[in-house]
């Protein structure tokens, strides 16, 4: 038995494909897996905050220390975290936007990399990832295309970036779901949709 945390990050509704898509995948997992569990966070349509000052001054003061009002400026970073190490497999639904990741998954990240709690700096000055034995999956939505021979393959700051800051958090087993060139009228949607389809049959079966 598995459980799964399941992150939405498109601000749209159900014209949201990687909504779509993300609910596909979900919906086909829990008839595969009926004894997992299944919590939903909904980045898109409830953000959570970004890092401010009395955030960052209690991220690196040590536990030992810690005041009522530094605890306060941490604690949705607390939950954030405590959710993320409660599940065992992740599945994340992110557009691109502007080349990367939207600004809503982004501040979700700085509130759930943080040093003694998900990652540490050992004693040689190097950094560890504290998550351990964790999946990943992302299932993506973009306009164009960035994979293949497509031309803008060096454009994708999604796919590098969410590999990076998931492996310095110890998660290194990441893979992802493209759902491209949605933008590019309704012939290339329908087929990227066809595709997402068979990547998401495949993804239940092999996951
Ligand atoms: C603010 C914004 C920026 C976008 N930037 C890109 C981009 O850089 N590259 C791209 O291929 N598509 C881009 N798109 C298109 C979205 O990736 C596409 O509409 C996708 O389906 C959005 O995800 P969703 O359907 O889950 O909401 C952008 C869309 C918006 C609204």
């Amino acid at each position: 038995m598995a459980n799964i945390l399941h992150i939405d990050t498109s601000p749209r509704g159900e014209r949201s494909h990687s909504r779509t898509f993300t609910h596909k995948f979900v919906a086909a997992w829990k008839a595969a897996h009926p004894e997992d569990t299944l919590t939903y966070r909904d980045l898109g349509r409830n953000p959570v905050p970004h890092v401010d000052e009395s955030w960052i001054a209690a991220a690196f003061t040590p536990p030992n220390a810690h005041t009522p009002e530094i605890a306060q400026a941490i604690k949705v970073s607390d939950a954030l975290i405590d959710e993320l190490q409660a599940a065992d497999r992740y599945i994340f639904g992110v557009p691109m936007y502007n080349l990367n990741i939207p600004s809503t998954f982004k501040a979700y990240i700085d509130q759930i990399v943080r040093v003694g709690r998900t990652f540490a700096i050992t004693e040689q000055g190097g950094y560890q990832g504290l998550l351990e034995g964790k999946k990943s999956l992302v299932i993506t939505a973009r306009g164009g295309s960035f994979t293949g021979d497509s031309p803008f393959t060096p454009y994708d700051y999604q796919e590098p970036y969410l590999k990076a800051i998931f492996g310095f958090i110890g998660i290194t087993d990441v893979s992802f779901i493209h759902l491209e060139n949605l933008n590019a009228g309704d012939a290339a949607r329908e087929e990227s949709f066809a595709q997402g389809q068979e990547a998401i049959a495949h993804a239940v079966a092999s996951w």
